[in-house]
């Protein structure tokens, strides 16, 4: 692992693999606000969402944090998968980059944030409980 790539303590629960990418330039998609009562400045586009069928349903979408955008911290049922696309993404204090691919395991939690801002893609096997 890439020290100037991953910074800061991880929890011992987390899988981090650092993937060699070039800049990633997304189509011209558009984002919508993304829970705005819970997190702030964070917009979402959606690719899929099992939820309205299954309580427990899957969902993925690319996430982008404004800057200053923060997400309050949330307990995982089961699976995350985020790659971090663009900008610097902080996770319980973490900083990831452009590469960087968390798997968070069930049981684990996680408090989000961007200061420049950043882009991700994430996927999640069951949806997460709110913490706070
Ligand atoms: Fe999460």
């Amino acid at each position: 692992m890439n020290s100037a790539h991953i910074s800061g303590n991880q929890s011992p629960f987390d899988k981090v693999l650092k993937l060699g990418l070039g800049p990633v330039e997304l189509p011209d998609i558009a984002f919508q606000p993304y829970q705005p009562e819970l997190r702030k400045d964070v917009l979402i586009h959606v690719l899929f969402d099992n939820k309205p069928g299954d309580p427990k349903g899957s969902d993925a979408a690319l996430i982008r944090y404004l800057p200053g955008s923060v997400t309050p911290r949330h307990l995982h049922m089961g699976y995350e998968m985020v790659l971090v696309l663009q900008g610097e993404y902080v996770e319980n204090d973490v900083t990831y980059l452009p590469g960087a691919l968390i798997i968070r395991a069930p049981g684990t939690t996680h408090a989000m944030r961007s200061d420049p801002g950043c882009t991700i893609l994430a996927m999640r096997d069951i949806p997460v409980q709110q913490l706070t």
